[in-house]
């Protein structure tokens, strides 16, 4: 008997990505329901060759539901994660509205997919933000050879890891600036066509963004607390993927072929780095792909053990609907969840 999957926030940019990616990995899904907001009830959604009618959140009942895949943003996920669990379903969630509640693993399944048995806790598992995502799978092999000590990231995070309004904003700026209208900012803090912003989610007392702190703490739960980390993250007028250049210190010396052996037989990681023009992965190759590209590693002179290194992934992917899936395919293949029994 197969699962029933809820896939809240269905017609947004990561619920359409889990769409496909539970279509492509042909998921034990007997059934999968596409949900949404009100405004959207009966709006079509594909799933694989199929085409389903949306449902509304506020009317619909989960006690037949499985696994609920939740990417409807923070709000909707406080009120209803909660509620969507006590009616028996397993809830992955996308927003950061669970991420540091020490009842709800935050899983990454490369690098802790163990800790995924702590979701009887609360009936909710988070999936980390998209930034870190891509950054710990890469992390985790170098930090089990040699034990890291600080990381310093910059990132150059795509619009579509702000939601679907952001790819369109970035789509009519760039038409007006090659029509000569005056640019319209509506949801980013300025214009993003032919520009990039080095702010991401709100202020914090400190001067860093949220995004940037999101990045030290989740981190810290998925991998280890000792690791150092400080952050600038940058929104760059790309669709789709986010890059990252990192710079890591070891504990332990380790070289940058040693680095690219380990690498080249990670988990969720594909190395290309040839020394030479295009000999490395860019956000446009990375799009639609599952892996987290690495390219780019080089020993640091300015530091001992030090590593530095570019990582490129598809943020809808590896950073959302793909980590998601796998979270859900890890309680199925460790026979924690079970289908529930429905009347034929
Ligand atoms: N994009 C990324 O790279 C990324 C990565 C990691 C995590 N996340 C997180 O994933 C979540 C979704 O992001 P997104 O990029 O997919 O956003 P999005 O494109 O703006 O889509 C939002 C989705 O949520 C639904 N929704 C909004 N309000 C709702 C309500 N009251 N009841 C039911 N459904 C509601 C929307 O439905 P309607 O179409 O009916 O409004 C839509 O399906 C966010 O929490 C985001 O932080 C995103």
């Amino acid at each position: 008997m197969g699962y029933k999957v809820a896939v809240v926030g269905a017609t947004g940019n990561v619920g359409r990505e889990m769409m496909d990616v539970l279509a492509e990995r042909s998921f034990p899904a007997d059934e999968v329901v596409a949900v949404a907001s009100r405004k959207s009830q009966g709006v079509d959604v594909s799933f694989g060759d199929k085409t389903l009618k949306c449902k509304a959140l506020d009317h619909y009942d989960f006690s037949d539901v499985d696994i609920c895949l939740m990417s409807a943003g923070s709000a909707v996920s406080r009120e209803w994660s909660p509620r969507i669990a006590a009616a028996g379903a397993v809830v992955i969630d996308n927003s950061s509205c669970w991420r540091y509640d020490a009842d709800v693993p935050l899983i990454v399944p490369e690098v802790n997919a163990d800790a995924v048995a702590g979701f009887r806790k609360k009936g909710i598992i988070a999936n980390p933000n998209c930034s870190t995502a891509q950054l710990v799978v890469v992390l985790k092999p170098l930090h089990d050879k040699a034990r890291i000590r600080r990381v310093v990231v910059a990132t150059y995070q795509s619009v579509s890891g702000a939601g679907k309004e952001a790819m369109d904003e970035l789509f009519a700026q760039s038409k007006a600036v090659f029509t000569l209208d005056e640019p319209q900012v509506k949801k980013f803090p300025k214009r993003i066509a032919f520009n990039l912003i080095p702010h991401i989610d709100v202020f914090m007392d400190d001067g860093f963004t949220k995004e940037e702190w999101k990045m030290v703490a989740e981190t810290k739960k998925i991998l280890d607390p000792k690791i150092k980390l400080v952050a600038t993250c940058v929104r760059v007028p790309v669709f789709v993927s986010h890059s990252e250049a990192v710079n890591i210190e070891f504990e332990e010396p380790i070289s940058a072929d040693e680095a690219r052996e380990i690498l080249q037989d990670a988990p969720g990681c594909l190395v290309i780095d040839k020394r030479e023009p295009g000999g490395y992965a860019t956000p446009y190759e990375a799009a639609g792909e599952d892996a987290t590209y690495v390219s780019r590693i080089r020993e640091d002179p300015t530091v001992d053990n030090g590593l530095v290194l570019w990582c490129v992934s598809d943020n809808l992917r590896k950073g959302a609907a793909l980590n998601a899936v796998q979270i859900a395919e890890c309680l199925i293949n460790r026979r924690l969840i079970e289908a529930k029994r429905r009347a034929a």
